[in-house]
């Protein structure tokens, strides 16, 4: 009981039976059909819900819909457009006969260049947790589960199967832990998934003092725990841990437990008290109350959603002479690879099978612009050769976007005499199995090639950036963009949200969750992820390589903007950051403490001449000279010219406090501590100072960290 899909001998009709259901499921739970147990179906996400669209012998065809990536909805920093978009991945969820999505994915950003960044939501804890329980609370008011992952410390994809994350108590609990923390204060997720790594020597699926010292105990989660696919060694420590369910139950893992209850060194009740655990979570579902599924989704209703949260969190980042908005009747010329193919979402298990993706040319074209249709032939054309020649790389490769080609002389002249205004779209994509590696950080040569020639030419030069990871952006500010979008990956509806974007349709209101450093400060960051390809030819065997078998938190709480803001220079665009075809003020700052929870309130007028919306957030900071850290924000509705709105926001006088080590508690240290809201983590309005008692919380100790046992494994995978 408690095991998973995939490989148990001897089942293969249930198997077969729910490939045939929904093909690309990623698991069940083990059905006894005897006894009125179905199997509980579970597929991933996060950016929608990813099952194949074909199925064999049946005509029709079951798409669902791509939304937006992770770092975009964190961006939107809008809890209930998140709230809306779970709602609406879960009603796909419901009505494809799926009982859970395996999702929101929440780790933190560590290093700008992780691989899974893109699924997940920020740097920094308050933002992930309040986005992961936003995410959550939309997937499950639809009657389907929703799955948090992956805890903790997947904060790299290089040898994350085997990787030993040393990360002191302090880091751990204040920003590792902490984003799981607030989303579990704010949502009851069905599940939550253990990741692949270790955690200070000890896997995190077979990690009690993580399971049930911290998660069932402190945070009080009551759901179902399971491992990721095909994640950790030792099935016996994963079931004694806690790690409930344990996928993706192959046979040898099976032979572990069965060997183990044999010999009695497992219980029938460690057994019970996970199984009963399945149970619970099984009861709740589509699949055991007997719900008749339409396979029919509203998917044009979703791809409405889609579009809105799409345009939402998209970031404007430069906005030069207010070279944007542009008149929808405007000629713009389009360029750039991704123009002509927009990147809906990340690489892996977060990707979606979604339709069709909206293309730039037929997105401006819908807005009533008029597009260069010789650009449009070339660049079509480029893309069909390299689609004949199979020169692209396959998904499990590093996945380097092609050169761009050189546009000949006489088409941009052409372009350019017909419209003033380019828009370049420059592409990453990144995802499961590889970090990222500066070479796609940086602009690559036939980038700058390409932005050098449009920028000789066109008076107006837009860029969009289709990435789902941070970038290089130091060049385009400075030299090549008159403004800058952030378009991130928005999913099918990526194209159509930069278009009402564009065209001041939507005003843009997203905001960066991340830093986003300047060009030469990447490689400065104290904790490179660079697997490199030393790992093919190193020998492994009698050596161990930091960052691959093991990763030294040594930054410690210094994480994203807690790290840079405190850095002289450093940053092209800070956190919080964002731009909107209007100006805001924030005035009249009150703040009021009672019942351990801090209640600021704020007025935001809308000073300039076009209607938007402003993202309020509220920042605290102990002595002078420390870093502003986030504690609460808020969005406005759309407010128009002249407009006001007051804002309330809060939070728990808790969050202040700060993890002690030697007498493992949490300490809210007395005295006082300045506020300050704003615009973003650099630029605040106003600041008012608030006393605070001392307060200490003793939580059990955990283990003390153990140092890191060389295992020499390395996978790929
Ligand atoms: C990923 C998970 C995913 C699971 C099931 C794993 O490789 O890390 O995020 O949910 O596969 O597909």
């Amino acid at each position: 009981m408690g095991m998973g899909a995939g490989a148990i001998q001897g089942d293969e009709h249930i198997i077969d039976s729910l490939k045939n259901a929904v093909p690309n499921y990623a698991g069940y739970t083990y059905p006894f059909y005897d006894k009125g147990i179905p199997a509980a179906l579970l597929c991933d996400g996060p950016a929608g819900l990813r099952i194949g669209p074909i199925r064999q012998g049946d005509p029709k065809e079951y798409w669902c819909t791509a939304f937006p990536i992770g770092t975009l909805l964190a961006s939107s920093w809008n809890n209930e457009m998140v709230s809306e978009v779970g709602a609406a991945i879960g009603n796909e969820v419901l009505e494809y006969g799926v009982d859970v999505i395996l999702a929101p994915g929440q780790n933190i950003h560590r290093h700008p260049l992780g691989g899974r960044n893109f699924e997940y939501f920020s740097e920094d804890p308050l933002l992930s947790g309040l986005m992961s329980a936003a995410y959550v609370n939309g997937v499950q008011s639809q009657g389907v589960g929703a799955c948090v992952k992956h805890f903790a410390c997947n904060n790299q994809e290089t040898n994350r199967l085997a990787n030993d994350a040393m990360v002191d108590q302090k880091t751990l609990r204040e920003i590792y832990l902490k984003n799981f923390q607030i989303a579990l204060r704010n949502s009851q997720p069905w599940m939550l998934m253990t990741s692949y790594n270790f955690v200070n020597d000890v896997h995190a699926s077979e990690s009690e003092d993580l399971l049930q010292g911290i998660l069932r105990d402190e945070f009080g989660f009551e759901g179902l725990i399971v491992s990721d696919w095909g994640g950790g060694y030792d099935a016996v420590a994963q079931l004694k841990a806690g790690n409930n369910m344990i996928q993706d139950g192959a046979p040898w893992r099976l032979q572990q437990v069965m060997k183990a209850l044999e010999d009695g060194s497992l219980s029938e009740d460690e057994i019970t008290r996970n199984a009963r655990k399945v149970l619970e979570m099984v009861w709740k579902t589509p699949a055991k109350n007997g719900y008749k599924y339409s396979n029919d989704p509203d998917l044009d209703a979703h791809a409405e959603v889609a579009r809105r949260a799409g345009a939402e969190g998209m970031v404007l980042l430069k906005n030069e002479g207010c070279a944007l908005p542009v008149s929808a009747t405007e000629s713009v010329a389009l360029f750039g690879l991704s123009s002509y193919e927009m990147i809906p979402g990340g690489i892996g298990s977060g990707d979606v099978y979604s339709k069709y993706v909206a293309s730039m040319p037929d997105a401006a074209k819908g807005a009533g612009m008029s597009i260069d249709d010789s650009l449009s032939d070339f660049y079509q054309c480029h893309w069909k050769k390299l689609h004949e020649s199979g020169s692209l790389r396959s998904d499990r490769q590093r996945p380097l976007r092609p050169e761009e080609p050189e546009v000949p002389e006489s088409l941009l002249r052409d372009a350019a005499a017909k419209a003033q205004i380019a828009v370049v779209t420059i592409g990453r994509r990144s995802g499961e199995w590889n970090d990222c590696i500066s070479e796609e950080f940086y602009l690559r040569d036939s980038e700058i090639k390409l932005l050098e020639a449009v920028r000789a030419m066109f008076a107006k030069v837009i860029v969009v950036l289709n990435t789902g990871a941070v970038m290089d952006v130091q060049p385009l500010t400075e030299k090549y963009a008159d403004a800058i979008l952030l378009a991130w990956q928005g999913g099918s509806e990526t194209a159509n949200a930069v278009v009402d974007i564009l065209t001041g349709k939507v005003n843009p209101s997203g905001r960066l969750p991340m830093t986003f450093p300047l060009t030469c400060s990447i490689e400065q960051i104290p904790f490179p992820v660079d697997p490199g390809d030393d790992i093919n030819i190193t020998p492994w065997e009698d050596q161990e390589i930091e960052n691959v078998h093991y990763t030294r938190y040594s930054e410690g709480t210094r994480v994203g903007y807690r790290l840079w803001n405190a850095l002289e220079e450093g940053i092209a665009y800070p956190f919080g950051y964002g731009l909107s075809y209007t100006d805001f003020s924030i005035n009249d700052m009150t703040v009021r403490l009672r019942k351990q929870t801090v209640t600021v309130s704020v007025e935001v007028k809308n000073i300039g001449a076009a209607a938007g919306k402003q993202v309020v957030q509220l920042y605290s900071r102990r002595n002078e000279g420390d870093v502003n850290e986030l504690r609460a924000y808020a969005k406005t509705r759309i407010l128009a010219p002249g407009e006001t709105e007051t804002v309330e926001m809060e939070f728990p006088v808790e969050d202040l406090a700060i993890f002690d080590e030697d007498s493992c508690s949490w300490v809210i240290e007395g005295g006082e501590y300045t506020l300050s809201v704003g615009s973003s983590s650099v630029c605040m309005s106003e600041s008012r100072v608030v006393s605070v008692k001392r307060h200490v919380r003793n939580v059990r100790s955990l283990a003390a960290p153990r140092e890191h046992t060389p295992r020499h494994l390395v996978f790929r995978g």
